[in-house]
């Protein structure tokens, strides 16, 4: 028998918590309806999808109709990439780091293989991108920034409040992997120059095949999916429940360990040339 107390690599996947299987066990049991029927099977499976809408909103601190539910951060980040990329008709300027999860890395690589041109900021030797590397690298027609925020495998922090105000500064979309922060450090939407975020129910003690992209009201992107008008019509396909809802147990319990302080501004905003 394997023992979980002998477990040590939570940045691979963390175990589901007894609530988050719980949870999913009576879902399946109880909430098996499609949350878009209109019959009242279909009622209660979409009210225990709006709760756990509302459980990730409130770890987030931002508006449960910015969450888009995914099947996991690999699809959020495709989504946030592809999702500006298309909504162009010829090929645009996007910026990374150099040290971005392969879901990044290789969506970066196709647009490159379309005609974008990729920009990846160098980190220095603490793994961190240095702002003023971003500042010197926006162009007229750079669509999208990308920067991870915990780095998978080193496990530094970039300043994505300093990153995302540079964008914000200059009018450029701001995305962040937080795969790997979400639920394990605080994160505030409502202080932080982010636009789009990505998250994974199975960093944060939820289920495996699940996620959520996080969307700034106003953000436009177009969907990966063609199908059903779901998740505001930017992921087609019947929600998959038990994973939703074991996602939103695992937010609302990481939401009453995480200090919920907003992550602090910059004291001193980075210069804009
Ligand atoms: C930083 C980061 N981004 C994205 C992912 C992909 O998430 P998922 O496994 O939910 O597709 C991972 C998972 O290892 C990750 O660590």
């Amino acid at each position: 028998m394997l023992d979980p107390a002998l477990y040590f690599d939570h940045s691979a996947t963390t175990p589901p918590r007894p609530e988050v299987i719980e949870a999913m066990r009576l879902v399946m049991q109880e909430s098996w309806g499609n949350p878009s029927s209109l019959h009242r099977w279909g009622e209660r499976a979409a009210m225990a999808m709006e709760r756990a809408r509302q459980q990730v909103a409130e770890l987030l601190n931002c508006e449960p109709e910015a969450l888009v539910f995914t099947s996991g951060g690999t699809e959020s980040n495709n989504l946030a990439l592809f999702g500006v990329a298309q909504r162009y008709s010829t090929p645009q300027h996007l910026i990374i780091s150099s040290v971005e999860h392969a879901s990044v890395e290789n969506a970066a690589r196709q647009l490159q293989a379309q005609g974008w041109e990729v920009t990846r900021l160098a980190v220095n030797s603490a793994g961190q991108v240095d702002p003023q590397t971003l500042i010197q690298a926006l162009r007229p027609n750079t669509a999208l920034v990308s920067i991870i925020h915990g780095q998978n495998e080193v496990g530094s922090l970039q300043p994505i409040a300093e990153l995302g105000y540079i964008c914000r500064q200059a009018g450029v979309l701001f995305h962040t992997d937080a795969v790997q922060t979400v639920g394990r450090i605080p994160l505030d939407l409502a202080q932080l120059p982010v636009d789009l975020l990505s998250l994974s129910g199975h960093k944060l003690y939820g289920p495996q095949g699940v996620g959520a992209l996080y969307v700034r009201p106003g953000v436009e992107l177009q969907p990966l999916l063609r199908g059903g008008g779901q998740e505001r019509r930017l992921r087609a396909g019947t929600q998959g429940i038990p994973g939703i809802v074991g996602l939103g147990v695992a937010a609302a319990l990481a939401a009453q360990e995480v200090e919920p302080v907003p992550a602090p501004l910059p004291q001193q905003q980075p210069h804009l040339a």
